[in-house]
């Protein structure tokens, strides 16, 4: 029996790097899918990429994903690894998903094999499992908002998530508001500063307890001024998902759209990770008619920005879609 798997990709509208520290955020999955066709057989998964020269091949039994070659191929041990005796499989996969641009292109990835595999549970479990796999096969202590998103995605919705207990609230996209992508720069997390990140929280919630249920009138006592910047980043960006929320609710876009632009600010001023060139990106999107905010999106340095705008109101970019999340057909 051939399967038909679909993936989509994720862009976060508000709340970056919280997730590792069990804040607030507010993803939602895109129109833009990684697909895997195959057949579940045999005792090897083997797996084509239109978009790879080298195929991926690999016994059930994996110990050491990051060291798998070709290189695209780990976040598929990861998942093979994790699952510990998967079905066989074999296919091929297609993704319009930009590859590295911060639109979670690995994680789609992640689950869509998963399912591919057999996984059996629910969709938290699917994120935790698709979470790990990243982490063994790229190195890079992420946190889980991707692969839940990507898992749990509602048409039409935003996710909140509460990263703390793994709670899921949809959240409507208002009808008259339009979100859109735009791609700055390839990047990878791996090798970039994000551990530097994670370490320097895990620093400040030494000194203050959880970022989570810190305020950042506390984050502001810390002596050392980069965890402290890191500190007064995270409390501020849990409070700003929460107004952006009620923002979104209530209508009041342009609202919504300041909370987006002090998000970027306080991602490039004290969290250092976006770029010259997504500030400048920023900037552009703020100074155009019918844009009511825009922020970098995901981990940073590097990848893509979001806007809120009105219908219609940019000619450069890809207009999003909110959709479900990822599904399998027989
Ligand atoms: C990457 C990680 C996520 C999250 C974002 C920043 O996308 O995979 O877990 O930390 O960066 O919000």
């Amino acid at each position: 029996m051939t399967l038909h798997i679909f993936s989509p990709g994720r862009v976060n509208l508000i709340g970056d790097h919280t997730d590792y520290t069990g804040g607030l955020v507010l993803p939602m999955a895109i129109d833009r899918y990684t697909e895997i066709h195959g057949r579940r057989t045999g005792d090897v998964v083997n797996l084509r990429s239109v978009d790879e020269p080298e195929p991926v091949v690999l016994p059930l039994l994996v110990d050491h994903p990051e060291a798998v070659d070709p290189a695209w191929g780990r976040y598929v041990a990861g998942v093979v690894s994790e699952m510990q005796h998967p079905h066989g499989f074999v296919g091929e996969v297609t993704t319009d998903i930009p590859i590295g641009s911060g639109l979670s292109s690995s994680a789609a990835l992640e689950v869509a094999v998963a399912l591919a595999l057999g996984f059996e549970g629910t969709s938290i479990e699917l994120a935790q499992l698709c979470q790990r796999a990243e982490q063994r096969a790229s190195g890079v202590p992420c946190g889980i908002m991707d692969q839940l998103c990507i898992a749990a995605g509602v048409r039409d919705h935003a996710l909140l998530i509460d990263c703390g207990d793994l709670s899921i609230e949809p959240v409507a996209i208002p009808a008259d508001a339009e979100i859109v992508v735009q791609h700055i720069a390839h990047r990878t997390l791996v090798g970039s500063a994000y551990a530097d990140r994670v370490r320097e929280c895990a620093q400040a919630e030494q000194l203050i307890g959880p970022l989570r249920h810190a305020t950042f009138a506390q984050a502001r006592t810390i002596d050392d001024p980069v965890v402290r910047a890191r500190a007064m980043h995270v409390t501020s960006e849990n409070l700003r998902v929460t107004q952006f929320v009620a923002a979104l609710r209530s209508g009041e876009l342009r609202h919504a759209g300041q909370l987006m632009v002090e998000s970027h600010r306080s991602l490039a001023e004290h969290y250092a990770t976006s770029t010259p060139a997504m500030d400048a990106a920023v900037e552009r999107l703020c100074a155009t008619p019918g844009v009511f905010g825009a922020r970098m999106t995901g981990g940073g340095f590097g990848g893509c920005v979001v806007a809120l705008t009105e219908p219609g109101a940019l000619s450069h970019g890809w207009v999003v879609r909110a959709v479900d999340g990822a599904r399998i057909e027989r």
